[in-house]
């Protein structure tokens, strides 16, 4: 069922307001200009209505800003971004404190996962709970176990809005991660049917295995799938590839494993299958956003299900359901 305009209307205030867009705040919607968003006009009336200042930019490409973009973007207090800007020049606006909104998702996923405050409050306590942890322990009935050492780079989240200065986030996606310390994860993960690998946006047929040492995949075994991934990887010609990027789990509820299937490849960006509560999600190449030096393009997103996973031996995720948000809740009813 599509929205009427009004009813996109009130989810962008929502958001917006989540997001603290204030009287008088200069808002940058940023855009290609062959995007396909539908949602260039709402997103320039909304945040007026809320008071702010607000200005469009089309650039070429999603890859490389205009110079003469960048002071703009430095000025702007939140960018509401409608293409995902891959250009890392636009993440150094939020050390000035520039917020950052990616919106991507078609309406009726934004609006069935729509986020609400206590998203942020769950995150938060998932991420500073995962910031204290020394090692994160992955175990499966299919087969993985894992092990990554923590405590090199920081514990991050997103929870769906952009309130806080330079905080960068994507509207609808709830989910925890961090990176293991470079070249110490190891063990065997076993990518089982079901699990999602993104850039395919493809469900797994037939299991993949992956063995870790030092960090780096060493070896891919299994059938169909496995041997596509490891075509993939292989045409980049570049060990890094094969490094442990970030690794976390999803906390969205509204978030759904099934909905992939039902969108055509281009018409999701896949915030479902990041997201959903109890995935553990799993991923390989760079590790730069988290401050590493680490950069490839080959990246791989793999959200795994009915995995259970310890911080220094405590689960927060058992075969697939989330654990410690149970203690959340109870300290905050307490
Ligand atoms: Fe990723």
């Amino acid at each position: 069922m599509s929205l009427t305009s009004a009813q996109l209307m009130t989810l962008w205030q929502h958001v917006l307001t989540l997001s603290r867009v204030q009287p008088g705040e200069n808002v940058v919607v940023l855009n290609t200009y062959d995007g396909s968003t539908p949602y260039k006009s709402v997103a320039i009336s909304q945040p007026e209505i809320l008071g702010a200042q607000v200005s469009y930019v089309e650039v070429p490409s999603r890859s490389s800003l205009p110079d003469a973009v960048l002071p703009l973007l430095t000025a702007a207090d939140l960018i509401i971004d409608l293409a995902f800007i891959l250009d890392g020049r636009m993440h150094r606006c939020r050390a000035t404190g520039t917020r950052v909104l990616v919106i991507l998702e078609p309406p009726e996923i934004l609006e069935r996962m729509l986020p609400q405050a206590e998203d942020k409050q769950r995150a938060i306590a998932a991420k500073e709970n995962l910031a204290r942890a020394k090692v994160m322990h992955v175990t499966s009935a299919a087969g993985t176990d894992f092990y990554a050492p923590l405590g090199e780079f920081p514990a991050m989240c997103q929870y769906g809005f952009a309130d806080e200065s330079g905080h960068w986030d994507q509207w609808p996606g709830v989910f925890v991660f961090t990176f293991p310390n470079e070249r110490r994860a190891s063990g065997t993960v076993v990518l089982d049917r079901g699990d999602i690998i993104f850039p395919f946006f493809t469900y797994i047929q037939s299991p993949i295995t992956l063995q870790v040492e030092n960090g780096f995949i060493r070896e891919i075994s299994g059938e169909f799938d496995a041997d596509y991934m490891k075509a993939f990887m292989a045409k980049y010609q570049d060990d890094d590839v094969y490094a442990i990027s970030h690794i976390g789990w999803g906390l969205s509820h509204n978030g759904q494993w099934e909905a992939m299937g039902l969108y055509r490849k281009g018409e999701t960006e896949g915030q479902d299958g990041r997201a959903f509560a109890g995935n553990f999600l799993f991923s390989t190449g760079p590790n730069t956003v988290g401050g590493g030096q680490r950069s490839t393009p080959c990246h791989l997103d793999v959200p795994m299900r009915h995995c259970s996973v310890y911080l220094d031996d405590e689960p927060v995720v058992l075969n697939g359901r989330i654990t410690f948000e149970r203690q959340v809740l109870a300290s905050t009813l307490a």
